[in-house]
């Protein structure tokens, strides 16, 4: 891709507008965006980001770059695919060239290609002739035409060779149907993966299908076969549903997770769609943080029975831990959520949503349920003891002090021990909160860091610092950068095109470039005077270092060994510190 379409790119999209549909609690400060990190935990904004520069930086982990290093970073994909992604939506004409694809890039590109292919397939079966009794069943589940449109239903066939014959005709090969998890190889040759089944494509966030969810047609085993993992397709890491409900989400102001492909189907058909489910997993961390790309509230409606109430406490502990606030909600006895929407409306249905307890509550009331009243001694050690790691798990300290309020109001006992059991060290080390920031390893010190970011708002001050050497500087690296930003600023670039020009020249500190075009300038900034001041402060460092030096080196020498020359430098350097 050259670098012409990249800059088109770039000058046609709003780094603030883009990175807010991730990032839905961006805030302007001054002349930049500030949020909390969505690529670490953090109850403080570090992440900054701004349209004139076309940059983001987070000052906690440092994760920086442009609008494609966004992209590729907070989906994982690679350069090619986040380029034709932000390609399409600036409306610029990009083709990528195959060669210029690595292997990966290739394979996750060829696997996608089959994916639709096997998608369509399927979705004409299903509206063939043939299919007629697939759609005999899809209709006695309540759903219409229209929703099987929608959600790309599809039907694979008894015969399990059907898939992979039309698409070899088409011009794939056994590799691809392969690798994209459609097909294996058997003694018999190459067989088809789903057979007899009502067939979900399962879609990510992004729109791209990655892999499929089959129904057995009638019963049989396993209920649900899912596509086997492959290079494009994690099961732990999609949320089905998510496609279509992300723009929901973020309107309604929470998601609803359910349990199964049909839940989310029946729920969106009735107008409530801003409904996701996990595929027969249980929930994972990368499903708390997509989801909070949308949201984070979050309610999560399972089934009443024993494994139903497990499943949601432990899920909501994993979604608690990644900062997102849980209620759950509970279905009357025996209904999916797909029967009860199906039977009762969508007012009904979202008034079981409004009615949803909080997550103390619920787990407070489950476990008292247990219990004979009034509780015994020995109860409320057990329970105070369990709810203390739900407790933990909350980031947020203000809630985590409401929720002990709540258990020692409920279960009868002092505010204090409930406290005190949050403190016991077994509790607090299961705490997920606050990954440690790991300080940057920074090339400059501060008023380096100063200095050379001032320049790059006011280059055309450059003449100011003729006068610094690398004597000056704290380390080589830092020196390196100055001068990369001093040649940058001889070409008379502008602020934008001067970081580029720099990153290129020194890549190995491109973070630390992004960071200085970041840094916040003060409000009354006067580019001739500051940077004056500026570059006497990184002089002062320099004498400073050096002086150190001296005295060390003198030091080690012992008196009445230090040659003259040392003792004249170090004599000269304290007239100058005193300058
Ligand atoms: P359920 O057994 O609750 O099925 O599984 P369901 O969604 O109510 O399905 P219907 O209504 O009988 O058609 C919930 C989810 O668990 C996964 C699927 O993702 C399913 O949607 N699952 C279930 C499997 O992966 N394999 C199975 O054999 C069963
Ligand atoms: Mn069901």
């Amino acid at each position: 891709m050259n670098n012409n379409i990249i800059e088109q790119i770039k000058d046609r999209l709003d780094i603030v507008e883009f990175i807010r549909q991730y990032v839905p609690s961006l805030k302007r400060a001054g002349k930049t965006y500030k949020a909390c990190c969505p690529f670490h935990q953090e109850k403080t904004p570090s992440f900054t980001c701004s349209s004139e520069k076309g940059l983001f930086y987070c000052f906690g982990c440092q994760a920086g770059g442009d609008i494609f290093e966004f992209l590729m970073r907070i989906e994982n994909i690679p350069f090619n695919e986040a380029a034709e992604k932000l390609a399409q939506l600036a409306g610029v004409e990009y083709k990528p060239k195959r060669d210029t694809f690595s292997a990966e890039e290739q394979r996750r590109a060829s696997a996608h290609k089959v994916l639709d292919f096997a998608k369509t397939f399927y979705h004409k079966n299903l509206l063939a002739a043939n299919g007629a009794y697939a759609r005999a069943y899809v209709k006695e589940r309540n759903l219409t035409k229209e929703t099987c449109v929608k959600f790309e239903l599809g039907l694979a066939f008894q015969d399990n060779t059907q898939l992979a014959r039309a698409a070899q005709k088409a011009g794939y090969s056994a590799a691809d149907l392969k690798e994209a998890g459609l097909c294996m190889q058997t003694d018999y040759g190459l067989r088809d993966y789903f057979r007899n089944r009502l067939m979900f494509p399962i879609i990510n966030h992004r729109g791209d299908t990655v892999g499929f969810g089959g129904r057995i047609l009638g019963e049989g085993e396993p209920k649900y076969l899912n596509s086997p993992e492959t290079i494009l397709f994690t099961k732990s890491h999609v949320l089905y549903g998510l496609n279509f409900a992300g723009p929901a989400i973020r309107q309604a102001g929470r998601a609803v997770l359910l349990e199964g492909y049909m839940d989310v189907i029946g729920t969106h058909q009735a107008g409530v769609n801003y409904t996701v489910a996990p595929l027969g997993t249980s929930l994972t961390e990368e499903h708390a943080r997509l989801l909070k790309r949308y949201t984070e509230n979050v309610i999560l409606l399972f089934d009443p029975d024993a494994a139903g109430i497990k499943a949601a406490l432990r899920g909501s502990l994993v979604l608690i831990s990644r900062g997102l606030f849980v209620k759950i909600a509970t279905l009357p006895d025996g209904l999916d959520p797909d029967e009860y929407i199906a039977a009762n409306g969508k007012e009904a249905f979202e008034q079981i949503l409004d009615k949803a307890e909080d997550v103390i509550a619920f787990y407070t009331r489950e476990l008292m349920k247990k219990c004979a009243m009034p509780l015994s001694a020995q109860d409320k050690t057990h329970l105070v003891t369990e709810l203390a790691e739900v407790i933990t798990q909350q980031p947020d300290a203000i809630v985590r002090r409401e929720w002990a309020k709540y258990v020692a109001e409920h279960i009868g006992v002092d505010e204090n021990l409930v406290l005190a059991r949050l403190q016991r060290p077994g509790a607090l080390k299961t705490r997920q909160v606050g990954t440690p920031v790991v300080s940057p390893v920074s090339a400059t010190n501060s008023a380096e860091e100063e200095l050379l970011s001032w320049l790059l708002r006011a280059p055309e001050q450059i003449e100011l610092c003729a006068e610094l050497t690398a004597d000056d500087f704290s380390t080589p690296g830092s020196f390196h950068l100055f001068q990369a930003v001093r040649k940058a600023a001889q070409t008379g670039a502008n602020e934008k095109e001067l970081v580029e020009q720099v990153k290129a020249e020194v890549p190995s500190l491109a973070q630390e470039i992004i960071k200085l075009a970041m840094l916040q300038i003060p409000p009354d900034f006067q580019p001739q005077r500051d940077i004056k001041t500026c570059v006497a402060r990184v002089k002062q460092n320099g004498v400073q270092k050096r002086l150190k030096e001296v005295q060390q080196k003198m030091k080690s020498l012992g008196a009445g060994n230090v040659p003259p020359e040392l003792i004249q430098e170090y004599m000269s350097l304290q007239t100058k510190l005193k300058k």
